[in-house]
């Protein structure tokens, strides 16, 4: 397992599993119980996905002691805010039954509470409720605005990041700043796995698609959470111990045409959207 070092020391491991993964033929449960078998030790969660009490509940009887994962949510829309988000916390943490997270998100970028919800998020870091606080869908200019008065470093910016949408500019200034990239749909939501070049590059190497996209992702210091609710699918996502030549990494750098699976952010805060 590969891990990274956040801003503040805290480890993540660069491969989480995206916790609202589907499969018509699975329980939620036996989802949860292939991931962790898999050899997971990320859970990327947020209030909006509504699946917090069950992922909380699989987990208590999971048999993994808390210090053995690594556990991610976010603050949805409705609850940001200063006094919104620590009852957003306590909520989130009372369903995942646990006291404390790993990781703490904004989930979108909104700007009318903007600095009151990041203050909640430092306090809860400071207090020691959450190892690491971070935004999610910002861009740059909505971390400048939030550097302005920001006292802590997000430690993470999670985007959505693939071979067609590949966010070489925001990379950049990421690592500028510190922070460390992490990829929401990092398969593209399955569009990018027919992509020819693509196909070719794992034939040579003997894999997947999906797995020559997440080692390319890897192998540009971002962190990935797929999403797969096929036991062997997930298996296959973090079983990543092969390296892309340089050529086959520009090769997929190549891929990009600027195309989002979802709205840009700033057309994803509106009031009554979570
Ligand atoms: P499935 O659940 O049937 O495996 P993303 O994480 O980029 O949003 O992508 C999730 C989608 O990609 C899901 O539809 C998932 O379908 C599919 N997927 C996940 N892993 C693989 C894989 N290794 N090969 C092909 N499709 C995959």
């Amino acid at each position: 397992m590969e891990f990274v070092t956040l801003n503040n020391g805290v480890k993540m491991p660069m491969v989480g599993f995206g916790t609202d993964a589907a499969n018509a033929e699975l329980t939620y449960n036996e989802v949860m119980a292939a991931a962790t078998e898999a050899g997971y030790r990320m859970f990327d969660t947020a209030a909006m996905y509504g699946n917090q009490d069950e992922l909380g509940a699989y987990l208590v009887n999971s048999g993994l002691d808390r210090s053995d994962y690594f556990l991610t949510s976010k603050v949805a829309q409705l609850e940001q805010g200063y006094e919104n988000t620590l009852q957003a916390f306590k909520r989130t943490t009372a369903a995942l039954q646990t006291d404390y997270l790993d990781l703490y998100l904004v989930h979108w970028p909104k700007f009318e509470p903007f600095f009151e919800t990041w203050r909640a998020l430092e306090h809860l870091y400071k207090e020691g409720y959450v190892r690491a606080i971070g935004v999610s869908n910002f861009e740059a200019h909505h971390l400048d605005r939030l550097l302005t008065q920001a006292t802590v470093v997000p430690a993470v910016d999670q985007i959505e990041t693939h071979p067609y949408f590949n966010q070489h500019v925001l990379h950049n200034y990421l690592t500028e700043l510190g922070i460390q990239h992490q990829a929401w749909s990092p398969l593209g939501r399955g569009a990018v796995l027919q992509d020819e070049t693509l196909q070719g590059i794992a034939t040579r190497y003997g894999v997947s698609v999906a797995q020559v996209i997440l080692r390319w992702h890897i192998q540009h210091n971002v962190a990935v959470i797929p999403k797969s609710g096929n036991p062997a699918r997930m298996a296959q996502n973090i079983d990543l111990q092969f390296q892309l030549t340089p050529t086959d990494m520009a090769r997929i750098d190549a891929l990009q045409r600027g195309e989002r699976i979802m709205g840009a952010p700033d057309q994803n805060y509106t009031e009554d959207s979570w």
